[in-house]
């Protein structure tokens, strides 16, 4: 029988495993560079698959106010507000059910958008990641920044897994199911050359697009959570 890609992020034990993470992981040093590097506080930002409120709650207790915090999943939105409120109760308001392929803000507007940690690629196909970047640079302003991290097959420390796990012989070169905490989870692994293009057809233009590992160096909770992965800092063309 066919799995379904999305089943795993409408998991009650999943939403769990990412709202612990929001608290005990946090947001990731490599993030914390790149966020600081791109955004400003006073950016407008939409995140995207937003998981149990990780990057929202770090964004917020960094003094990024304007912070719009999304997720499709109705148990991960649930949570992410749990998550906030604990915090601070006014912060609960800002998470919001969206499917990042179709998003229903007017155009032009937020400033940036963040995907954390291998959001986009989680999408079943590649049709539904183009679907999502457009939707994503509908709403971006002109010159809009998207920060989102994909899973490099070809170098690094996913490469090398990869490689010693073996290919699947019947599927689409980087789609795979991953052993997880709970249900099997898909993620696509992208090239960087794979993923630019993607980019250029969806009308961004890449500003730097480093390994986690060459950004800063991701203490031991992060490297278990999320391993390594290539981050792609964008601009709305
Ligand atoms: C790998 S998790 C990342 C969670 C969080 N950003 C973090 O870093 O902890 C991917 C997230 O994308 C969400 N997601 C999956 N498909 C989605 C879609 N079509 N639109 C919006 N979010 C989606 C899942 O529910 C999940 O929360």
């Amino acid at each position: 029988m066919e799995r379904d890609p999305q089943a795993h992020w409408l998991e009650t034990e999943t939403a769990l495993h990412y709202a612990r993470a929001a608290v005990r992981v946090g947001m990731w040093a490599s993030e914390r560079v790149l966020i600081e590097r791109h955004f400003s506080k006073s950016h407008r930002i939409l995140e995207l698959g937003c998981g149990g409120g990780r990057v929202a709650l770090g964004l917020l207790q960094s003094g990024y106010p304007d912070v719009i915090a999304t997720d499709f999943s109705p148990i991960m939105v649930s949570l992410a507000r749990a998550v906030l409120a604990d915090h601070d109760e006014a912060w609960e308001k800002i998470v919001e059910q969206q499917d990042a392929t179709a998003l229903t803000y007017p155009d032009a507007c937020f400033d940036g958008a963040i995907y954390a940690f291998n959001g986009l690629m989680c999408l079943p196909r590649r049709a539904h990641r183009l679907a999502a970047l457009r939707s994503i640079h509908r709403v971006l302003k002109p010159g809009g920044i998207l920060l989102f991290t994909a899973a490099d097959r070809e170098k690094g420390a996913y490469a090398a897994y990869r490689a010693k796990e073996g290919e699947p012989d019947d599927g689409i070169p980087g789609d795979r199911w991953h052993e997880s905490d709970t249900s099997p989870v898909f993620m696509h692994s992208s090239t960087e050359t794979e993923t630019r293009g993607e980019l250029s057809e969806t009308g961004f233009t890449v500003i730097e697009c480093p390994l986690s590992t060459e950004v800063a160096a991701d203490g031991p909770l992060v490297r278990q959570f999320a391993g390594e992965t290539r981050f792609f800092v964008v601009r709305k063309s």
